[in-house]
Order: structure tokens, then C-alpha cells, then sequence
């Protein structure tokens, strides 16, 4: 059986679809079979960042409603044969989901893939909830600003009321991701720092990720940044997967290059 893995945020736009898509190559790159699924009805871009748009024919509500088969709406990455995409439906009535379609489909899923890897939608209202329903491990995703990480915060409170292995009187494994880092902001004391956030949620950080433009140009081109060798975000994307994966391996210097600071003020002063 497979492990669930749900990207989740509270605010919207602070990276849940690019961490779904890079974990998910980055997992399927290690030997694993993954599955990821845009659970974002009405809103779908996993596609895109993936660069899998022109391949859709059926999306995962087509499954649930039996319109298809699942096979028929898989779709296989270009570069990782062990990637596979559910996309997401296009229909504005994010209604036609409910927790037994969802839970079928997981678990369909889960007898497949090594990995399933869904991306929910921003907020915390039913998508979210369905989103989260069966994960066995829930990755959160926040920004180093304080209205992200507090409804970061909240929805920590959810997943611990919601999902099935709460009501189970189990508990989803939940770790903090930190996206869009700018250390010369933390260092002149303007957002806040890795510490600050994991003091608040109080939850083991899994990865820091900078915030880095190649993640937008990779986005645009539908090649998500952990391919990008050399890349900060990407080197960051590849430790993430490695620690999913159990491994143990140190977080990715992001401190400003002080030697470099120091030289630049001796010259302007
Ligand atoms: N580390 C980063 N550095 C720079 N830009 C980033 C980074 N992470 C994400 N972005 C950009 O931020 C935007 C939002 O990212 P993304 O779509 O992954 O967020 P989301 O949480 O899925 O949003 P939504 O809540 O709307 O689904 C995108 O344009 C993406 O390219
Ligand atoms: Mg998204």
C-alpha cells in the first residue's frame, strides 16, 4: 500500500502546486512509482507547472463519476516513466466531490503507487477537506510571513479534526515546508526567520526553500526547478525528497555570503 501525501497551506499562493510537482519528479526520480493529483477543482495549474496541459483528455472527477477508467485518465510524465498526473477538472461546482468518491479513488491509488501526492486547494473549505481526508502525511506549506503562517496554523487544527486517521484516534505526520526564503530580508530583520515559523506551528520542518527565480522560469517552461542542476530551489527540492524518503541530509546553506557583504561595504565606504 502506498503512502498519501497531501501539499497543504491555508493562504493561497505560496507554492503548493510547485512543491507537488518537484517532490513528485523528485520521488519518481529516486525508484518510486508516484502518482500526483490536483485536487484544486476549477482552478487546475499542477498541469502546467508539470508541463503536461496538452495531454488532458479525463480528470479525476471523470473517474470518481465512472465516466472513465482510471488508466484512462492517468497521464505519464515525459521524463519520469514512474511519474504519473491525475488532473484536476476544469467544472466550476466544486460540490460534485464527496468523501466516498474521494476516499474509492485514494485508495485505488495507494494499491498502485508507491506515492500518492495530492496538491489541495487554497482556503480550508470542502476541496480542502477532501484534499486532506485520507493523507497519511501532510506537508505544509508557509511563506515567512506572519498572515501565512498563521493560516498555516489553522489548518494544522483541521487536519488534526478531519482527516480519517484523526478520527481513527491516529495522526497524520505533518511537517512544515518554508518557501520563498529571502535571507537578506531575515537578516535586516524584515520577514521572519526559519526559527520564528517553527516556533509557532511547532512542527518538524522538512525544508526550506529560497525564493528563487528560476522556480518561475522553470514553472513557465512546465519543467519543474528540481531538474534545474546548480539551482538553490532545486538543490532544496532534491533534500526534500531525500527526507521524505527517510534519509537524513543537512538543509542547503541559504545565509547571505557575509565574506562577500564585508568586502562589498570595505569598497563603498
Ligand atoms: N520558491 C519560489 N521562488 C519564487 N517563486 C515561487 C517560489 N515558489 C512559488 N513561486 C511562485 O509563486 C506563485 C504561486 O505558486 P503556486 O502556484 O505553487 O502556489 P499555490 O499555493 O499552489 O497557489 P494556489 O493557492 O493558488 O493554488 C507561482 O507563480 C510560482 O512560480
Ligand atoms: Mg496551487
Amino acid at each position: 500500500m502506498g503512502t498519501v501525501i497531501t501539499v497543504t497551506s491555508g493562504k493561497g499562493g505560496v507554492g503548493k502546486s510547485t512543491v507537488t510537482a518537484n517532490i513528485s519528479v523528485g520521488l519518481a526520480e529516486a525508484g518510486k512509482k508516484v502518482v500526483a493529483v490536483d485536487f484544486d477543482i476549477g482552478l487546475r495549474n499542477l498541469d502546467m507547472i508539470l508541463g503536461l496541459e496538452n495531454r488532458i483528455v479525463y480528470d479525476v472527477i471523470d473517474v470518481m463519476d465512472e465516466k472513465c477508467r482510471l488508466q484512462q485518465a492517468l497521464i505519464n510524465d515525459k521524463f519520469s516513466k514512474n511519474l504519473y498526473f491525475l488532473p484536476a477538472s476544469q467544472t466550476k461546482d466544486k460540490t460534485v466531490l464527496d468523501k466516498e468518491k474521494v476516499k474509492k479513488l485514494v485508495d485505488e491509488l495507494k494499491s498502485e503507487f508507491d506515492y500518492v501526492i495530492i496538491d489541495s486547494p487554497a482556503g480550508i473549505e470542502s476541496g480542502f477537506e477532501h484534499a486532506i481526508l485520507a493523507a497519511d502525511r501532510a506537508l505544509i506549506v508557509s511563506t515567512p510571513e506572519v498572515s501565512s503562517v498563521r493560516d498555516a496554523d489553522r489548518v494544522i487544527g483541521i487536519i488534526d479534526a478531519k482527516s480519517l486517521k484523526a478520527q481513527n484516534g491516529d495522526e497524520v505526520d505533518k511537517h512544515i515546508i518554508i518557501n520563498r526564503l529571502k535571507p537578506d530580508l531575515v537578516e535586516k530583520g524584515d520577514m521572519l526567520a526559519i526559527q520564528d515559523v517553527v516556533n509557532i506551528l511547532a512542527l518538524p520542518l522538512i525544508g526550506v526553500i529560497p525564493d528563487d527565480e528560476h522556480v518561475v522560469s522553470s514553472t513557465n517552461m512546465g519543467e519543474p526547478v528540481i531538474r534545474k542542476s546548480g539551482t538553490k530551489s532545486g538543490d532544496a527540492f532534491k533534500n526534500i525528497t531525500q527526507r521524505i524518503l527517510g534519509n537524513d541530509v543537512p538543509f542547503v546553506d541559504l545565509s547571505v555570503d557575509k565574506s562577500l557583504i564585508a568586502i562589498f561595504k570595505r569598497w563603498f565606504q
